[in-house]
């Protein structure tokens, strides 16, 4: 049986990303796995009244089961409801690597797939983007493809250094494919590792500074396919103060280097309307269970460590949504 996103209250981007392009920001791509990070994306994103696209993994498929996901969106459209703000929520399956994962995500309610046909040679990159793009348009779905590979681990595929996107092939690629939107590399890559410590310089308290993102390649791309909304993934910043709770409280994060805030908030202004970030709410969540086990080491009522890790999430969402993507405001 299949269930349309259109029956769970949820949307499609096409919309989202059209306001987006034409105001300036950036919506928020969180990923989520579990109870705790819907709850706490869901109640930063009311509180901020910013637009949301919930993002799940075809790890996260594994881990939570997907059948309870679809249903904890479904829930997602509910509760945010009954805190009183109904916000735009797009279901979006992130790194879909075939078809048959796209068709089976878009069967099950879905609004949003990404098709990652990176790691192939461009023309089958175009023949299995077309073909996804097919099946998706005709239940009303939205599809992100990408041209350009980021360096780090994609689709458990390991490249060890980026292959920026050529700007001379966006034109074709989106023309022949039909994609909604289109994710690029230019510098970003997934992790907390995102530069070595080799690439970077250190500032006047030793923090690594990594190099600038490529953002000559993003103006040529804008200059390509003009208005069309563009994706960043591996946009995450790696605060150092949660690195810093980790490392104190017995973790062992060395050298991580994350994207400048800075950086996103020029990208955001930009042709990019939709940002990743995945790997800051892992930090900031293993750094507030880290505190918590360390301070109180008879505790073992789960709730009251991932309680503590929800809060922190939470903050770091709305800081995002309100500082750096701009999407605060925009629901
Ligand atoms: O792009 C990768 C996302 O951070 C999801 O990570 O595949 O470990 O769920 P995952
Ligand atoms: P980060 O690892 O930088 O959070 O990127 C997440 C991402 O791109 C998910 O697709
Ligand atoms: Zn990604």
């Amino acid at each position: 049986m299949s269930i349309s996103y259109k029956e769970l209250g949820l949307v499609n981007s096409k919309e989202l990303f059209a306001k987006a392009v034409a105001g300036g920001y950036a919506i928020p791509a969180y990923n989520f796995n579990n109870l705790e990070q819907l709850q706490s994306i869901l109640m930063a994103c009311v509180e901020t009244k910013s637009p949301v696209i919930l993002q799940v993994s075809s790890g996260a498929r594994k881990y939570a089961n997907a059948t309870l996901l679809r249903n904890m969106a479904k829930g997602a459209v509910e509760y945010v409801k009954e805190l009183g703000c109904e916000i735009p929520i797009v279901l979006h399956l992130d790194h879909g690597d075939t078809f048959e994962l796209c068709k089976e995500c878009i069967d099950s309610g879905f609004s949003s797939v990404m098709i990652d046909g990176s790691h192939h040679s461009y023309e089958e990159n175009i023949a299995l983007t077309k073909k996804v793009v097919e099946y998706a348009h005709s239940k009303g779905v939205t599809v992100e493809g990408e041209l350009g590979i980021l360096a780090g681990v994609e689709d458990d595929v390991v490249a060890e250094e980026s292959t920026y996107t050529r700007p001379e092939e966006v034109e074709d690629f989106v023309k022949r494919t039909g994609v909604d939107s289109l994710a690029i590399s230019i510098g970003t890559s997934h992790g907390a590792h995102k530069f070595t410590p080799e690439q970077c310089t250190k500032n006047e308290d030793g923090v690594l500074v990594p190099p600038p993102l490529k953002f000559e390649i993003l103006e040529e791309i804008e200059k390509r396919i003009p208005g069309f909304p563009i994706v960043l993934h591996g946009a995450s910043s790696v605060p150092v103060e949660h690195v810093n709770t980790i490392n104190e409280n017995g973790g062992a994060i060395k050298a991580a280097v994350g994207i400048p805030e800075e950086q996103l908030r020029k990208a955001a202004k930009s042709a990019v309307c939709k940002i990743n970030i995945d790997s800051d709410g892992r930090l900031a969540m293993t750094a507030a269970v880290r505190k918590v086990m360390a301070e109180n080491p008879g505790e073992f009522d789960p709730r009251k460590y991932l309680g503590p890790a929800r809060d922190a999430l939470k903050e770091l969402y709305m800081h995002k949504n309100k500082n750096v993507l701009g999407s605060a405001g925009k629901a």
